[in-house]
């Protein structure tokens, strides 16, 4: 495995993640799980944020603590499913500031074709965290890693929910320095380049569009 691949198996994290495969699961609590996952997720991988130490005064006395040393983030959903995890991780992170980058696979070619983006105009002194809960063949995520990069951030980070190994090695050769963050790795891609066991297609599951 890559040195900058990270799998979350937090057992929370891992039994949300088994009911979100049930093909049984409805959207109204796929959507929650979904949001559930990327915020433990978020924990995680924020763990490296550098923090500084001010002075606090209790009810009691004057103590020293530590807060985030003044990080600027932004959260880039891919549309459509990367948008099931951005209550999620602004739950915990509030003051980021999101873009979005639409993209749909073509259904015969399973290349992505891209259709929005709208990124904080001061990209260029934020950490990224671009979201997207599938990592398939990976063509979605190198294709809006690649946007982003344009604009020069601090760090960029990717946060997927399920990978396959096929997606994770072509992310890992364009993209070896982005790490990548992910709650489960899975078998491998079957004919229509949907992951085995994965859940089905996130974006139908989360909005209910099949
Ligand atoms: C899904 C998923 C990823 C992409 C992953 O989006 O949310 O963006 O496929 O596949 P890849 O790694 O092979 O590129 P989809 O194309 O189904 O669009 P949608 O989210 O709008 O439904
Ligand atoms: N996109 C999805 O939503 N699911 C997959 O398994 C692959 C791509």
């Amino acid at each position: 495995m890559h040195e900058n691949v990270f799998i979350m198996d937090h057992p929370l994290i891992q039994h949300k993640l088994s009911i979100l495969r049930d093909e049984r699961t409805g959207s109204k609590q796929f959507r929650e799980l979904i949001s559930e996952i990327a915020m433990l997720m978020c924990y995680e991988s924020t763990r490296d944020l550098p923090t500084r130490e001010v002075e606090t005064k209790t009810p009691i006395t004057v103590a020293k603590t530590r807060v985030l040393a003044g990080r600027k983030m932004a959260f880039v959903p891919i549309l459509r499913a990367g948008l099931g995890m951005v209550d999620g991780v602004l739950s915990l992170i509030p003051a980021a500031k999101v873009g979005h980058i639409g993209m749909y696979r073509d259904p015969e070619t399973h290349k992505p074709i891209d259709y929005y983006c709208k990124l904080p105009a001061d990209l260029n002194e934020r950490d990224v965290f671009v979201l997207d809960p599938m990592l398939a063949t990976g063509g979605s995520a190198i294709d809006a890693v690649t946007r982003i990069k344009e604009f020069s951030p601090k760090r960029i980070k990717f946060m997927c929910i399920i990978a396959a190994p096929e997606g994770v090695k072509a992310f890992t050769e364009a993209h070896p320095d982005v790490p990548v963050y992910c709650a489960g790795l899975d078998e491998c891609l079957n004919e229509h380049c949907y992951i085995v066991p994965g859940l089905g297609d996130a974006g139908d599951r989360i909005f209910g569009t099949k």
